[in-house]
């Protein structure tokens, strides 16, 4: 304990991105408010999850981890679920979790500073209404990471994929002002970070009323200091021509996108809601590709959705392999309460070892290429930006390309943020070693 009297919080985080950037604005907020951040449980006076309930699998580890919170409960702790499995389960949280006085979904963190004094009082609060104006405009966000920011650009989603939990646990669609995106990013490098990565459930379908995605790439890309931008995760469909061309022209945008698949299968994809085809998907791969020299893709695959057949399944492996997808992330598919692919004929089920052999053949069919893809790279030269630590006390630091492959070279601690030029040495079949070559010339501090 140290000696100011401050009261205490610590929050952890599971799920995506943008819930990542949801804690850093609730620390924000509860920093103002006379709270310190500190980075264990033990001895806090405000335990925060924020949660995730994108599969079953997330929400039951939320459920292991905050049985196990208990044990560093004092007698005047309080402890609060937020985020999407908050706002999915509501009531039912307070009810089976006994210890937790706290239920906030992810439109509910404005009163987050109030409503953990009245818990601190002892009474318990649910807060999970919608609020289509809300983006946390004037919170400072307490950003975790030092070298690339998270900015949301949109929450909420107005797709309704039939698997999907978000539209029901993020509500509707909005974007943000272009023109407040723009102050984030100057104060974001005022701060010495230059990689700034543009969050939104669909991305790229960003529309503040006046301006579009393209807009977006362009203006965020033209503040002094930004070298890198990436985004995360467009839908196919939201690739027009602008938001392409604006990729192709802006420097700073960098040559990778994590588009998500879920199927090779059009038969799956329409059951699934995607509203695009097969080849609709390989169309737009084919349009980026032709704009973007180099690019990088990766992207989610869904196995094991109802009615999925060997002959889908196939479909979806010959996608992987035409694609040439630089890696992907696979899951089995899991039932959502009240989402439209629960009601699908019980017959339609695909048992759960079927679902586990597809996951497994899928993920060797990615691997097998992106090993065969990588070995090809040793040798060659990239510019990569020193993202973190990767071992402590090995004096290897993780860094990335443009391109989004992850690169171990020697150093320390203070070349953390530093651009460097790197060879690639080796290579474990995902990520690389390398040697710097150089380091690259800092740019003037802008801001
Ligand atoms: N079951 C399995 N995977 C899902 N995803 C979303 N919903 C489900 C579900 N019900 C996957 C999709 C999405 C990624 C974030 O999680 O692939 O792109
Ligand atoms: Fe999980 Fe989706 Fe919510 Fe992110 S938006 S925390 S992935 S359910």
């Amino acid at each position: 304990m140290d000696s100011s009297s401050r009261p205490t919080v610590y929050i952890e985080t599971y799920g995506c991105q943008m819930n990542v950037s949801d804690s850093e604005l609730m620390l924000g907020k509860l920093a103002a408010s006379g709270y310190d951040a500190v980075d264990r449980p033990d001895g806090a006076d405000v335990i925060l999850v924020n949660t995730c309930a994108i599969r079953d699998h997330a929400e039951q580890r939320v459920i292991g981890r905050l049985g196990e919170l208990r044990r560093f409960m004092g007698p005047h702790t309080v402890v609060g679920v937020t985020g999407c499995m908050a706002q999915r389960l509501g009531p039912q949280l307070l009810d089976k979790a006994k210890h937790v006085s706290l239920v906030i979904g992810p439109d509910g963190y404005r009163a987050l500073p109030t409503l953990v004094e009245g818990a601190r009082r002892g009474e318990r609060a649910i807060a999970t209404t919608f609020d289509l104006e809300e983006h946390y405009e004037d919170f400072a966000p307490r950003r975790f990471d030092r070298v690339k920011a998270w900015i949301p650009v949109q929450r909420g989603c107005d797709y309704k994929c039939t698997y999907c939990i978000v539209p029901t646990t993020r509500g509707p669609e909005r974007s943000r002002r272009l023109a407040e995106v723009v102050r984030e990013a100057h104060e974001v490098v005022a701060d010495g970070m230059s990689e700034i990565v543009l969050l939104g459930q669909t991305v790229n379908s960003y529309d503040d009323g006046t301006h579009d995605f393209a807009d977006l790439l362009r203006a965020v890309g033209a503040v002094p200091g930004v070298r890198r931008v990436r985004f995360t995760s467009p839908h196919p469909n939201d690739f027009s021509d602008r938001v392409v061309a604006a990729m192709a022209e802006v420097p700073s945008v960098c040559e990778h996108v994590h588009l998500p698949m879920q199927s090779g299968s059009t038969r799956i994809l329409k059951r699934m809601l995607r509203r695009y085809t097969r080849e609709g998907y390989f169309d737009c791969v084919a349009r980026l590709r032709a704009a973007i020299p180099g690019l990088a893709l990766t992207t989610d695959v869904i196995v094991g959705f109802p009615g999925e057949t060997d002959e889908d399944f196939e479909e979806t492996l010959s996608a992987v392999r035409e694609l040439a997808f630089e890696d992907a992330f696979t899951f089995k598919f899991s039932p959502r309460d009240g989402t439209p692919a629960t009601r699908m004929p019980a017959s339609e089920t695909v048992a759960d070892e079927v679902a586990s052999e597809r996951l497994a053949r899928l993920i060797d069919t990615v691997r097998t290429a992106s090993r065969a893809r990588n070995l090809r790279l040793l040798g060659s030269r990239h510019e990569v930006l020193v993202e973190k630590v990767a071992r402590r006390g090995q004096e290897l630091l993780q860094t990335r390309t443009r391109d989004f492959k992850t690169v171990l070279v020697p150093g320390d601690e203070s070349m953390l943020g530093r651009y460097l030029t790197v060879e690639l040495t080796g290579t474990t079949g995902s990520t690389f070693t390398g040697a710097v070559v150089r380091e690259r010339q800092p740019l003037p501090m802008a801001g």
